[in-house]
């Protein structure tokens, strides 16, 4: 037993395990098809990008042996679910999901659930072969799926079993997770990724794996990520696949998204051109361009916060734009809608005329 111990406690055993993990994913087949996501998910908590104050906080709670429950939250691709498979790591090493209970929003999870598997789990006794945890960890991924039911079941199997099993909810939205469960855990918010974390990340992996992507190519993957770090990398592959030279265009060109000088040509006919010279330019562009009335209001909305206007004209245009853009998501007719944009441009046209005279 102390000799086992003292293999646990040291430093090399997780090395070894990595050791074990890594030639599945640096070389083989596996590499060529994996998703870069997947390729490039952080493999020990030092590796998670950003949040180090929570990533160094989960550390030491976990080096202490003083790990609470958790509870974390915030917007996708941000590295929840990564940073608790990689305390699983620390804690078990590579065989980790032999050692984990680990469910996501595939899994039914309804009260049986937690009636059945996570109390079977919990309430078991742990067999910890070799590992240097004796607690278990349940995880929630995507716990805000979870019924309101099973919630209240899993806030009194957390209490029974606080002794032997830690859980770690990860959710979207918070508020989506029941008072009495986030009471009983510690949460910990999860922020999108500033552009510089993204930015050196992406470099990483495009070094790694020789992309060649200029400078535009790169700030154009950043901008579209908006702070979600699986976005740029499936970004950054799929543009890769497609063309193979990355550029700004063949990013926006990849995505869909319409680029930043066809959104300026399009809020020009806006401000400037007749009513029905607009539509014909505007469908014309998009069934050019294949791009989606959605995205062309978005971006049109932000070009309109840098053109000069009156304070009152443009809080009446933004409103009308969020009206526009809400009634689409509902599935409004397009062309419909399409004539409703250039309504709203061509009446702040007007009142910005008004107002000068
Ligand atoms: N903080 C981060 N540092 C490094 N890579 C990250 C980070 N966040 C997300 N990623 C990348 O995005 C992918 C998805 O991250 P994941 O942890 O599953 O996000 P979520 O917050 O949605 O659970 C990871 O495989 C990884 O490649
Ligand atoms: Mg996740």
């Amino acid at each position: 037993m102390a000799q086992a111990n003292m293999e646990i406690d040291g430093q090399a055993p997780p090395a070894r395990f990595d050791k074990g993990k890594s030639p599945t994913i640096a070389g083989g087949e596996f590499a060529k098809s994996a998703p870069w996501v997947e390729k490039y998910r952080p493999q020990s908590l030092a590796d998670v990008a950003a949040h180090r104050d929570i990533v160094d906080t989960i550390d030491r709670l976990t080096n202490e042996n003083k790990l609470p429950h958790l509870l974390l939250y915030g917007p996708p691709g941000t590295g929840k679910t990564s940073t608790i498979l990689a305390l699983a790591r620390k804690l078990y090493g590579a065989q980790y999901h032999n050692m984990i209970l680990e469910l996501n929003a595939s899994d039914d999870r309804g009260i049986e659930v937690v009636r059945q598997q996570i109390q079977d789990f919990a309430g078991a006794r742990s067999l910890s072969f070799g590992a240097k945890s004796f607690v278990k960890l349940v995880l929630l991924d995507e716990a805000d799926a979870m019924t309101k039911d099973a919630q209240f079941a899993l806030r009194r199997v957390i209490e029974k079993h606080t002794k032997s099993t830690r859980f770690a909810l990860i959710c979207n939205h918070v508020n989506k997770i029941i008072p009495a469960l986030q009471s009983r855990c510690t949460r910990f918010r999860f922020a999108p990724l500033d552009a510089d974390h993204i930015r050196e990340r992406l470099n990483y992996v495009i070094k790694t794996e020789g992309v060649d992507v200029d400078k535009g190519g790169l700030a154009a993957l950043v901008r579209l990520s908006n702070g979600d770090m699986r976005k740029a990398l499936n970004i950054l592959q799929s543009t890769q696949m497609a063309s193979h030279h990355v550029t700004e265009e063949a990013v926006y060109l990849c995505t869909g998204n319409p680029m930043p000088k066809d959104i300026e040509q399009i809020t020009y006919w806006l401000l400037n051109e007749p009513f029905t010279a607009s539509f014909r330019y505007i469908s014309d562009i998009k069934t050019r361009k294949g791009l989606a009335l959605v995205d062309i209001i978005r971006e049109v909305t932000m070009f309109a916060f840098k053109i000069c206007m009156p304070s009152d004209v443009r809080i009446k245009l933004v409103n009308d734009l969020a009206d526009i853009e809400y009634r689409l998501s509902f599935g409004c007719n397009d062309k419909l809608q399409l004539g409703a944009l250039i309504s709203t441009f061509t009446s702040a046209r007007l009142a910005i005329v008004a107002a000068t005279k």
